[in-house]
């Protein structure tokens, strides 16, 4: 256990501006982190990464996890796993990879995760997590934190004893998704179970599940007392709703002004930021809130090219089909959008039928329907 309390660097580290995006597999890759981070998003999370994977070699964290890291900082990677062994080699490998801390996936619900006794299941065996945890904390120095459910079942509700056991083993931080992993994601998250956590632990609590608008982010702080919020499904096709919530808890006082829109410059991100300078314009934030398609398009932009930076252009194209299917949710002609996205095979018909949907005047979309 060395969970000391943090340097003021290792708080800045781990908390940043307190609103992080969520891990999220095959949502949050490098390039949807660094278009989150454009818009305020703190400390950001990769997709989770099978421990084993890394630890024996056949994932290779820098090529395939962290292409952007130079824009990433302050970075968590998150592993999933079982084993203390490849726990403790692939924690020592993301820090030496330029980690800036290590979250362990206790709280995946997915039945190809927990059969085997990884992710949520590991909220049914302490003593294993516990040893999980500590090897990982024993092989480096950054922070290690860990992310859990409420628990297992309506049955086993233990995110109270798990978080106590998960301090206990030297995480520095945990977040809570306060479902149980029966519920998958189906329900309500239970932020009572994230104000149960924060007042048994000494280390941070991050509150995750259901923020869709920035109230909701500050009605969780407010409710739960917990000491930042994670974001997931909220910024599909919304990525700035970073800066919505950071201009809500700017101007409600949340956090000490540690929220604050230019918090990111504050963070160690480097001097190749911003890459949307239209961000200096206060009307194209304000064009984005009020969902003018022409401004998301300019986002979908930085999206694909930062897909591109390190996803072939095949790739890219098949991925960003749902994100459009996002981004355009609410606008007129959406419903034709979707139906054009099978269409969308490579670049060029993603640039005439996707990126061409977003930049045509919404008059023109209507026309079309
Ligand atoms: C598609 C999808 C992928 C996810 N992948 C991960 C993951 O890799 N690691 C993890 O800890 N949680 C993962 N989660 C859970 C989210 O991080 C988050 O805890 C959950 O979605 C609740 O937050 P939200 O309501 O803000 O989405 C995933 C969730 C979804 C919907």
């Amino acid at each position: 256990m060395k969970n000391l309390p943090l340097s003021r660097e290792s708080e800045e580290t781990l908390l940043g501006n307190r609103v992080m995006l969520a891990p999220l597999a095959g949502i949050s890759d490098a390039a949807f982190r660094v278009l989150c981070r454009q818009f305020g998003a703190g400390p950001l999370f990769t997709e989770m990464v099978s421990a084993h994977g890394v630890a024996i070699g056949r994932t290779r964290l820098l090529d395939e996890q962290l292409p952007l890291l130079e824009h990433e900082h302050p970075l968590a990677v998150q592993f999933v796993g079982n084993v203390p062994e490849f726990m403790e080699k692939c924690s020592r490998l993301a820090e030496d990879a330029g980690a800036d801390s290590i979250n362990l996936n206790m709280a995946c619900p997915a039945p190809k995760v927990t059969k085997s006794g990884k992710g949520a299941s590991m909220m049914n065996d302490l003593p294993l997590a516990k040893e999980v945890i500590a090897a990982a904390v024993a092989a480096v120095d950054v922070p290690v934190t860990v992310k859990m459910r409420a628990g297992w079942d309506g049955n086993s509700r233990n995110a109270v004893s798990f978080a106590q056991m998960a301090q206990e083993a030297g995480a520095m931080m945990v977040v809570v998704h306060p479902r149980t992993r029966k519920q998958a994601y189906s329900g309500l998250a239970d932020w009572g179970l994230i104000a149960d956590v924060k007042r048994s632990v000494d280390v941070p609590v991050i509150g995750n599940g259901d923020i869709k608008e920035p109230q909701d982010a500050l009605k969780m702080v407010r409710e739960t007392n917990c000491d930042g919020v994670m974001i997931g499904r909220g910024s599909y096709g919304r990525p700035w709703l970073f800066l919505e919530i950071l201009r809500l808890f700017e101007r409600e006082g949340i956090f000490d002004g540690a929220s604050s829109p230019d918090s990111i410059g504050k963070m160690r991100s480097p001097s190749s930021l911003p890459l949307l300078p239209e961000l200096a314009d206060g009307d194209f934030v304000e064009s984005l809130i009020g969902r003018q398609s022409t401004s998301i398009g300019a986002v979908i932009r930085l999206h694909l090219s930062l897909l591109l930076r390190h996803k072939d252009e095949a790739q890219v194209a098949k991925e960003i089909r749902k994100h459009l299917a996002w981004y355009s949710k609410g606008l007129p002609g959406a419903a034709k959008l979707r139906k054009d996205l099978s269409r969308m095979k490579d670049m060029e018909t993603v640039e005439k039928f996707g990126v061409g949907y977003f930049e045509a005047s919404a008059s023109e979309v209507g026309v079309h329907e």
